[in-house]
C-alpha cells in the first residue's frame, strides 16, 4: 500500500490547489449578491466534485457539520475515488471561509483545506476556539495563552526589540473581545480589527508586508485547525483552547473524540495539525494574502491559490487561467 506521506508529496499537493480553485471560482460567481447560503453551497458542491476526481481515500474530520445538518462534505463523509491501496488522508475544509465577506463583497473570503495523514488533525467541534498566533523568527515558547494579553504583548514586544506600543494585534470585531481591545489599547498596541475570517487573519502573523504581530482573540474552532496546518508549514507559532458556551457544545467534543479532561487543554501547533500536512488555499475576493477570482475581459478567470508542506517547508504561489468556467 501506498504510504500516505508520499503521496501528500508527489501527488496531491497541485490536486488540492485544483480542489480550491474549483470551490473560490464558484463561489465568486455570488461575491457581493447578498446571499451568503448559496455562496457557501456553490463553493461546498464544487469542492466535493473536485475531490471526488481524485484517486485517494479522503474522509472529511472537519467540514460543513454533522451529517444530520450538512448534506455535502459533513464530518465523516468519505471523498476521493478510494480505489484499493488509496491512500487514506483526513481532511479539514472551509469550502468558503466568510461566507459573509463574500456576500458582502469585503476582503479576505478564501476556500481553504488542509490534508494530512490519518489521525494526526485534531477533530476540533464547531466550537469557539482562544487562539494566538505570531509568525517565524521569534524565540521559542514566546507565547503562551496561560498568560494574560499583556504579558504576552509584552514578551512579543521584548523579543522583537521595541516597545509594546508598536506592536500590531489583528482581532475579530466582536463584542466578546471587547475587554481584550481594551487591554490591548492600554498598552499602545495597534488593533486591526477584521469582520471575519480568523483563518487569513492567522496567517497574516507570518507575513510580514501585512505589519500584524500577533492574531489573538476567539474565532472558531475548525478555523483553529485549518490555521495551525498553515503554521506547521510555515513557520510561527500558535497555540488554541476550545471555549464551550454551554453543554451540548461539550456534547460535540465528546461526539469526535475530545475527552473532558482536554476541555481546558491548551493545544500546540503540532497537537492541532501534527506529521505531513497539506495546506491549499484560494483567494474568493482580494486579501492580505492572496488576490481574489476575477473575471477578465478575454474571456477567462485568474484565481491566486497558495499550497503548502509541512515536511518539506514549501510554499508555492499558483496563478490559475481558467478558459472554461
Ligand atoms: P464563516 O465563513 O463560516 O461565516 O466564518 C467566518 C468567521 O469569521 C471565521 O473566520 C471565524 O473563525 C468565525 O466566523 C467567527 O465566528 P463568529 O462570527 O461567531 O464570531
Amino acid at each position: 500500500m501506498t504510504k500516505a506521506s508520499e503521496v501528500l508529496d508527489r501527488v496531491l499537493v497541485l490536486e488540492m490547489v485544483r480542489v480550491t480553485e474549483a470551490a473560490a471560482i464558484a463561489a465568486s460567481k455570488l461575491i457581493g449578491r447578498g446571499n451568503e447560503k448559496a455562496a457557501d453551497a456553490a463553493a461546498v458542491e464544487a469542492m466535493r466534485t473536485a475531490f471526488n476526481t481524485l484517486d485517494f481515500d479522503g474522509t472529511v474530520v472537519i467540514g460543513e457539520g454533522e451529517r444530520d445538518e450538512a448534506p455535502m462534505l459533513y464530518i465523516g463523509e468519505k471523498v476521493g475515488r478510494a480505489a484499493k491501496g488509496a491512500p487514506k488522508v483526513d481532511i479539514a475544509l472551509d469550502p468558503l471561509e466568510g461566507t459573509t465577506i463574500t456576500a458582502k463583497a469585503g476582503a479576505n473570503a478564501l476556500a481553504v483545506l488542509a490534508i494530512a495523514e490519518q489521525g494526526c488533525l485534531l477533530n476540533a467541534p464547531d466550537t469557539y476556539m482562544d487562539k494566538i498566533a505570531i509568525g517565524p523568527g521569534y524565540p521559542k515558547d514566546t507565547i503562551d495563552l496561560a498568560k494574560s494579553p499583556t504579558e504576552n504583548i509584552k514578551a512579543i514586544a521584548k523579543a522583537k526589540g521595541v516597545g509594546p506600543n508598536e506592536i500590531i494585534a489583528c482581532v475579530l470585531d466582536r463584542p466578546r473581545h471587547e475587554a481584550l481591545i481594551a487591554e490591548l489599547r492600554a498598552l499602545g498596541c495597534g488593533v486591526q480589527l477584521i469582520p471575519d475570517g480568523d483563518v487569513a487573519g492567522v496567517i497574516a502573523v507570518t507575513d510580514e508586508d501585512t505589519t500584524i504581530d500577533v492574531y489573538m482573540g476567539q474565532g472558531g474552532a475548525p478555523e483553529g485547525v485549518l490555521a495551525a496546518a498553515a503554521l506547521r508549514c510555515v513557520g510561527g507559532q500558535f497555540q488554541g483552547r476550545l471555549v464551550f458556551r454551554n453543554d451540548d457544545e461539550k456534547t460535540r467534543a465528546r461526539k469526535w473524540g475530545i475527552p473532558d479532561e482536554d476541555f481546558d487543554r491548551i493545544y500546540s501547533l503540532k497537537e492541532l495539525a501534527k506529521g505531513d500536512v497539506i495546506f491549499a488555499a484560494t483567494g474568493v475576493t482580494d486579501g492580505s494574502m492572496l488576490d481574489g477570482v476575477k473575471k477578465l475581459r478575454k474571456g477567462c478567470m485568474t484565481t491566486q491559490s497558495v499550497v503548502m508542506r509541512a515536511s518539506s517547508g514549501t510554499v508555492r504561489w499558483v496563478r490559475g487561467e481558467h478558459y472554461k468556467t
